[in-house]
Protein backbone atom coordinates (compact mmCIF):
# COMPACT_ATOMS: atom_id res chain seq x y z
CA UNK A 1 0.00 0.00 0.00
CA UNK A 2 2.87 2.59 0.41
CA UNK A 3 2.34 3.54 -3.43
CA UNK A 4 -0.52 5.69 -1.44
CA UNK A 5 2.45 7.99 0.30
CA UNK A 6 5.34 8.12 -2.17
CA UNK A 7 5.45 12.14 -1.10
CA UNK A 8 4.96 11.82 2.49
CA UNK A 9 6.58 10.66 5.51
CA UNK A 10 3.77 10.10 7.58
CA UNK A 11 5.14 8.26 10.27
CA UNK A 12 7.06 11.17 11.19
CA UNK A 13 4.24 13.65 10.78
CA UNK A 14 1.12 14.48 13.26
CA UNK A 15 -0.55 17.50 11.24
CA UNK A 16 -0.13 17.12 7.51
CA UNK A 17 0.18 19.97 5.50
CA UNK A 18 -3.06 20.74 2.73
CA UNK A 19 -3.36 20.81 -1.03
CA UNK A 20 -4.53 23.76 -1.91
CA UNK A 21 -6.86 24.75 -4.79
CA UNK A 22 -4.44 24.61 -8.01
CA UNK A 23 -3.18 21.28 -6.71
CA UNK A 24 -4.18 18.76 -9.82
CA UNK A 25 -4.67 16.24 -7.08
CA UNK A 26 -8.04 17.72 -5.73
CA UNK A 27 -9.28 17.38 -9.36
CA UNK A 28 -8.57 14.17 -9.86
CA UNK A 29 -10.67 11.17 -9.07
CA UNK A 30 -8.89 9.52 -5.85
CA UNK A 31 -8.14 5.37 -5.67
CA UNK A 32 -10.33 2.50 -4.03
CA UNK A 33 -8.53 1.49 -0.97
CA UNK A 34 -7.30 -2.08 -1.81
CA UNK A 35 -6.72 -3.03 2.03
CA UNK A 36 -9.05 -0.81 4.73
CA UNK A 37 -6.77 -2.77 7.60
CA UNK A 38 -3.73 -1.89 5.80
CA UNK A 39 -1.18 -0.53 8.73
CA UNK A 40 -0.24 2.67 6.23
CA UNK A 41 -4.47 3.27 6.10
CA UNK A 42 -4.22 3.23 10.57
CA UNK A 43 -1.37 5.81 9.95
CA UNK A 44 -3.37 8.53 7.34
CA UNK A 45 -6.10 8.56 8.86
CA UNK A 46 -5.03 8.84 12.82
CA UNK A 47 -2.78 11.89 11.03
CA UNK A 48 -5.81 13.66 8.93
CA UNK A 49 -7.74 13.42 12.30
CA UNK A 50 -4.68 15.35 14.03
CA UNK A 51 -4.46 17.72 10.78
CA UNK A 52 -8.23 18.32 10.94
CA UNK A 53 -8.86 19.06 14.36
CA UNK A 54 -5.73 21.29 14.16
CA UNK A 55 -7.27 23.30 11.19
CA UNK A 56 -10.59 23.72 13.06
CA UNK A 57 -12.19 21.92 10.05
CA UNK A 58 -15.12 19.19 10.69
CA UNK A 59 -14.27 17.20 7.69
CA UNK A 60 -10.78 16.10 5.81
CA UNK A 61 -10.09 14.03 2.62
CA UNK A 62 -7.23 12.47 1.92
CA UNK A 63 -6.51 14.52 -1.49
CA UNK A 64 -6.62 16.69 0.56
CA UNK A 65 -3.19 15.88 2.15
CA UNK A 66 -1.77 14.92 -1.02
CA UNK A 67 -3.09 10.99 -0.66
CA UNK A 68 -4.83 9.98 -4.14
CA UNK A 69 -7.07 7.30 -1.79
CA UNK A 70 -11.12 7.09 -1.12
CA UNK A 71 -11.09 8.05 2.56
CA UNK A 72 -12.29 11.01 4.45
CA UNK A 73 -12.50 11.66 8.52
CA UNK A 74 -15.10 13.86 9.66
CA UNK A 75 -17.11 14.85 12.97
CA UNK A 76 -19.15 17.33 14.12
CA UNK A 77 -19.72 19.42 17.09
CA UNK A 78 -22.82 19.42 18.78
CA UNK A 79 -23.62 23.09 18.17
CA UNK A 80 -22.83 22.83 14.26
CA UNK A 81 -25.03 19.79 14.10
CA UNK A 82 -27.23 21.18 16.28
CA UNK A 83 -27.64 18.02 18.10
CA UNK A 84 -27.30 16.98 21.91
CA UNK A 85 -23.95 15.24 21.73
CA UNK A 86 -20.89 15.73 19.21
CA UNK A 87 -20.70 12.92 16.41
CA UNK A 88 -17.02 12.28 17.34
CA UNK A 89 -14.19 11.80 14.73
CA UNK A 90 -14.91 9.08 12.07
CA UNK A 91 -13.30 7.33 9.44
CA UNK A 92 -14.61 6.12 6.35
CA UNK A 93 -13.28 4.40 3.92
CA UNK A 94 -14.18 3.98 0.22
CA UNK A 95 -17.53 5.59 1.07
CA UNK A 96 -20.98 5.45 -1.09
CA UNK A 97 -23.19 8.26 0.03
CA UNK A 98 -27.11 8.06 -1.45
CA UNK A 99 -30.02 10.53 -0.88
CA UNK A 100 -32.52 9.07 1.00
CA UNK A 101 -35.00 12.23 -0.32
CA UNK A 102 -34.34 14.89 -3.41
CA UNK A 103 -35.16 17.74 -0.52
CA UNK A 104 -32.18 19.93 -0.91
CA UNK A 105 -30.83 23.04 1.22
CA UNK A 106 -28.09 25.97 0.49
CA UNK A 107 -26.11 26.93 3.54
CA UNK A 108 -22.36 27.88 4.03
CA UNK A 109 -19.79 25.79 2.91
CA UNK A 110 -15.71 26.35 3.67
CA UNK A 111 -13.02 23.90 2.94
CA UNK A 112 -9.57 23.76 4.83
CA UNK A 113 -8.22 24.03 0.47
CA UNK A 114 -9.90 26.84 -0.19
CA UNK A 115 -8.92 28.91 2.52
CA UNK A 116 -10.95 31.87 4.01
CA UNK A 117 -14.02 31.94 1.81
CA UNK A 118 -17.22 30.59 2.43
CA UNK A 119 -20.47 30.46 -0.28
CA UNK A 120 -24.47 28.97 -0.19
CA UNK A 121 -24.15 25.35 -1.40
CA UNK A 122 -26.84 23.27 -2.05
CA UNK A 123 -27.27 19.70 -0.50
CA UNK A 124 -29.37 16.75 0.24
CA UNK A 125 -30.93 17.27 3.76
CA UNK A 126 -31.44 13.41 4.11
CA UNK A 127 -28.87 10.35 2.83
CA UNK A 128 -28.03 7.04 3.35
CA UNK A 129 -24.09 6.53 3.58
CA UNK A 130 -21.95 3.24 3.72
CA UNK A 131 -17.94 2.49 3.52
CA UNK A 132 -15.29 0.80 5.84
CA UNK A 133 -13.97 1.31 8.87
CA UNK A 134 -10.30 0.58 9.62
CA UNK A 135 -11.11 -2.89 11.01
CA UNK A 136 -12.34 -3.83 7.38
CA UNK A 137 -15.70 -4.12 8.34
CA UNK A 138 -18.51 -2.21 6.56
CA UNK A 139 -20.57 0.49 8.54
CA UNK A 140 -23.53 2.11 7.23
CA UNK A 141 -26.07 4.59 8.35
CA UNK A 142 -27.97 7.70 7.98
CA UNK A 143 -26.92 11.05 8.04
CA UNK A 144 -29.55 14.65 8.58
CA UNK A 145 -28.63 18.58 7.44
CA UNK A 146 -25.04 19.32 8.63
CA UNK A 147 -23.61 16.02 8.91
CA UNK A 148 -25.05 15.04 5.81
CA UNK A 149 -23.71 17.94 4.26
CA UNK A 150 -20.35 17.87 5.55
CA UNK A 151 -20.24 14.03 4.30
CA UNK A 152 -21.35 14.71 0.79
CA UNK A 153 -18.84 17.67 0.64
CA UNK A 154 -15.93 15.18 1.30
CA UNK A 155 -17.06 12.60 -0.51
CA UNK A 156 -17.05 15.15 -3.58
CA UNK A 157 -13.35 15.58 -2.41
CA UNK A 158 -13.17 12.03 -3.69
CA UNK A 159 -14.01 12.63 -6.83
CA UNK A 160 -12.31 15.63 -8.18
CA UNK A 161 -15.22 18.07 -6.83
CA UNK A 162 -15.12 21.27 -5.09
CA UNK A 163 -18.08 22.85 -2.91
CA UNK A 164 -17.36 25.98 -5.97
CA UNK A 165 -18.86 23.44 -8.36
CA UNK A 166 -22.07 22.64 -6.47
CA UNK A 167 -22.58 26.28 -6.30
CA UNK A 168 -25.58 27.43 -7.73
CA UNK A 169 -24.91 31.40 -7.57
CA UNK A 170 -21.34 32.52 -7.08
CA UNK A 171 -22.89 36.25 -5.66
CA UNK A 172 -22.63 34.18 -2.64
CA UNK A 173 -19.30 33.24 -2.37
CA UNK A 174 -17.30 35.85 -0.44
CA UNK A 175 -14.40 36.28 2.53
CA UNK A 176 -15.39 34.46 5.81
CA UNK A 177 -14.99 37.55 7.76
CA UNK A 178 -16.21 39.87 5.17
CA UNK A 179 -19.19 38.09 5.55
CA UNK A 180 -19.50 38.16 9.09
CA UNK A 181 -18.64 41.54 9.81
CA UNK A 182 -22.04 42.65 7.86
CA UNK A 183 -24.48 39.58 9.35
NI1 LIG B 1 -13.25 20.65 1.49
Amino acid sequence: MSDYFTALDIDTITSLPLTLLGDPILRQLAQTVADPTASDIKILADAMVGTMMAANGVGLAAPQVGVSARLFVYWVPKERGNISQDVAPTIIINPEIVPLSQEQEHDWEGCLSIPNLQGLVPRYRHIGWQGYGLDGKIMAGEAKDFQARVMQHELDHLDGVVYLDRMTNLLSLGFVDVIKARS
